[in-house]
């Protein structure tokens, strides 16, 4: 069979040379939350994909008949002046469950460009109001939110993926990510008074408001692993907001469709977001497809929308994202996601007495570990260790990602109690095995 080394005609994301070198797992099959390697090499893949979009889990053939389906019909047309039915479907499932008023919806391939053309939809909005002006962005340092350049701009955790296309597309204006952990304010809560939500208010008076288009937030953020703010932080930034005529974009690329235990990870805030991005568990990865959502109030006033993409509002794409969901829906996916992010959190935490486990959180399957060597002044945990737990955890047939200084972990949302287990167990087994190294 195959096999991907330095040989290879492909490139890959984000992979060293030397680690081409000392080849690459080459996966070819999945099943339930389990794939494997063209060794038949079993892993669980407590990462849904490691990227994590694979809510429904591997192996759906109805997702595959879908796309067949819609294939034989139309594979593709125009998405100028012309529509298509899977994308009107698509539209109008989300409107009935996406937070509050979102209620127009264009389609995409992955995040990325979905977050582009967020900022574009807000920018397109500024201009039709009268207000040209704006047109910064406001990000947090620490988020994610996509490759491609205005994306990119909104970027802070991968910081070589940054420094060697900058400069970026100008006009991102960073404020702090609400980290209480390791808190870039070096306060405390409640003693803080959400302060790291409250001091945007002085950067957007530095920076006019009447310049600043939108704020871009996750409700949980990927940055720094799974983190969830405290419960007032969304509504202060939302009020902010308003009191600025700010736009609210809401990244739900992996917090949306059940990652978080609710269809949305703003569902869990009570705020109204003007935009939302989605990618990942809207087609659980089966095809490429990731979308935006506003409402009426954004849209309303544009005349037209100045974007295009030869495949936006794909068939196909559409046709698979709208199967999902039904699969979710059927199989009470969110619910589930709720309850047995419940009961693995319960097991993560059952890893705190380790001395380098610094902090255990999560929200629905979606959780981290946050490392230290120190527990107490919480220093910083060294990324070639925490890397070394990954490949430990490999080796013994699980997978799971380093994100800042924590392990993340967002299994599919079918994952049964057993793998749970399984998993903690080969967690309990690798961060042992890391303390012996380092004769803890
Ligand atoms: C929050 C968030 N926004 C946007 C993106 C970009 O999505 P994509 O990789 O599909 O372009 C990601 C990717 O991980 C993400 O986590």
């Amino acid at each position: 069979m195959k096999k991907m080394d330095s040989s290879s005609h492909l490139i890959l994301n984000r992979t060293s040379k030397q680690e081409v070198a000392e080849g690459i797992t080459v996966i070819t099959r999945g099943e339930g939350v389990y794939v494997f390697d063209q060794d038949g090499k079993r892993y669980i893949d407590l990462v849904s994909g490691v990227f994590r979009p694979v809510h429904v889990g591997y192996g759906r053939k109805e997702i595959a008949q879908a796309v067949y389906d819609q294939i034989c019909d139309l594979p593709y047309f125009c998405p100028s002046q012309f529509s298509n039915v899977p994308a009107m479907e698509l539209a109008e499932v989300l409107a009935g469950i996406t937070p509050g008023k979102i209620n127009r919806f264009f389609f995409v391939c992955d995040g990325s460009e979905a977050v582009e053309t967020a900022i574009k939809l807000a920018r397109h909005h500024h201009e039709y109001t009268g207000e040209k002006k704006r047109n910064k962005i406001i990000s947090r340092r620490g988020a994610y939110h996509g490759t491609t350049g205005g994306a990119l701009r909104a970027l802070g955790t991968v910081l070589q993926m940054r420094q060697i296309m900058e400069p970026l597309t100008p006009g991102t204006v960073f404020v702090e990510s609400p980290y209480c952990y390791r808190c870039p304010l070096h306060l405390a809560y409640p003693g803080c008074d959400v302060a790291c939500a409250r001091d945007v208010a002085r950067i957007i008076e530095f920076e006019d408001p009447g310049q600043i288009s939108a704020f871009i937030g996750e409700p949980i953020q990927q940055g720094f692993g799974a983190l969830a703010p405290v419960k007032e932080y969304w509504k202060i930034i939302r009020d902010m907001c308003d009191a600025y005529g700010i736009l609210l974009i809401v990244d739900e690329v992996i917090c949306g469709f059940g990652r978080t235990g609710k269809w949305f990870g703003i569902d869990h805030f009570d705020i109204q977001p003007d935009l939302i991005t989605m990618a990942k568990g809207l087609s659980s990865g089966y095809v490429p497809l990731g979308g935006v959502g506003c409402t009426d109030q954004v849209m309303d006033p544009i005349e037209i929308f100045m974007h295009v993409h030869t495949y936006s509002n794909h068939p196909v794409a559409c046709a698979a994202g709208l199967k999902n969901i039904e699969v979710m829906k059927e199989e009470e996916l969110v619910e589930r996601s709720d309850r047995m992010g419940r009961y693995f959190l319960e097991a993560l935490r059952s890893l705190e007495p380790h001395a380098i486990v610094g902090e255990v959180r999560g929200t629905g399957l979606w959780a981290a570990i946050d490392f230290t060597t120190n527990k107490k002044s919480r220093a910083s945990f060294p990324i070639d260790r925490l890397t070394r737990l990954v490949r430990r955890a490999k080796e013994k047939g699980l997978i799971v990602k380093v994100m800042g200084q924590a392990l993340e972990f967002a299994p599919p949302l079918i994952i049964e109690e057993a793998e749970i287990d399984e998993s903690i167990k080969i967690l309990d087994e690798c961060i042992r095995a890391e303390e012996e190294d380092m004769q803890l």
